[in-house]
């Protein structure tokens, strides 16, 4: 679907969250919720906030997990998800903390094998993913899911690919502050969702956004393999619709 504003197209995705949130909540069961990072979710975390402020959305049946976090980070440095989840949505909301999960950018080498699969098995103990909201880097990844990424992969741990690390390096005040590597839910975790929207907004997207929709299914571009799967919907603005 393609809207005139990024801003209108926040609003509608934000309002499905709501809907599914309060539908989860009439039937008593917990809402499941995979979240994304990044400049593209900001403005329906930013509703969602203000669905809770004036109109009493609550957030107390609804679990969370992050698609990814780099790898090593601490969750006080302002460029880990940790932080941005916090600053645009968690602190803002009445979530109850052990309802948040985020991979942990803090745990050890030694670990992080095992870190992974548990976060892995976490999610589908909770039944998989209700919605999962997504994003798209300009190397067509998801979540952190770079080019090469098998379309059946678990939550794992990655080596950024340079553009990617390039596209950071601002946020991180130059390349060499941009960790080599993150974790990343798997592509096949993503697609186990039963609800996905991934978001994209701006010219700098249309080239990344053709070929992730009319593009060959391929691990090269890791978004095309949403092209299968039976529930999806791109939620684009104009600009980033323009190349299709
Ligand atoms: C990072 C995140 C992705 C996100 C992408 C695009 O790489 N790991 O999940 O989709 O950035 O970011 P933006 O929305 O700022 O364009």
């Amino acid at each position: 679907v393609i809207f005139e504003s990024s801003l209108e197209a926040s609003v509608l995705v934000a309002h499905e969250i709501a809907n599914l949130i309060r539908r989860k909540e009439e039937l008593n069961e917990v809402c499941v919720l995979g979240l994304a990072t990044g400049s593209s979710p900001v403005k329906v975390y930013e509703e969602l906030v203000r669905m809770h402020r004036e109109e009493g959305l609550s957030f107390k049946n609804v679990v969370t997990f992050n698609l990814d976090e780099y790898y090593p980070i601490d969750v006080d440095n302002i460029q880990s998800y940790y932080y941005f989840m916090h600053d645009h949505l968690f602190n803002h909301v009445d979530i109850l903390h052990e309802n948040i999960n985020i991979p942990d950018g803090t745990v050890s080498d030694q670990d992080l094998h095992q870190y992974c699969i548990d976060y892995e098995m976490k999610i589908q103990s909770y039944g998989g993913i209700d919605f999962q909201l997504l994003g798209i880097g300009r190397t067509g990844h998801i979540g952190f899911n770079e080019p090469g990424s098998h379309i059946n992969s678990g939550t794992r741990a990655i080596t950024l690919d340079y553009i990617t690390r390039v596209d950071a390096s601002q946020a991180f005040l130059g390349l060499k502050n941009v960790p080599r590597k993150a974790i990343t839910m798997g592509v096949g975790t993503v697609r186990k969702a039963k609800r996905i929207m991934l978001l994209a907004w701006g010219i700098n997207k249309a080239d990344i956004i053709k070929q992730a929709i009319e593009g060959e299914m391929s691990s090269q571009v890791p978004a095309t393999y949403l092209q299968e799967h039976e529930n999806t919907t791109f939620v684009l603005d104009v600009e980033a619709s323009s190349e299709l």
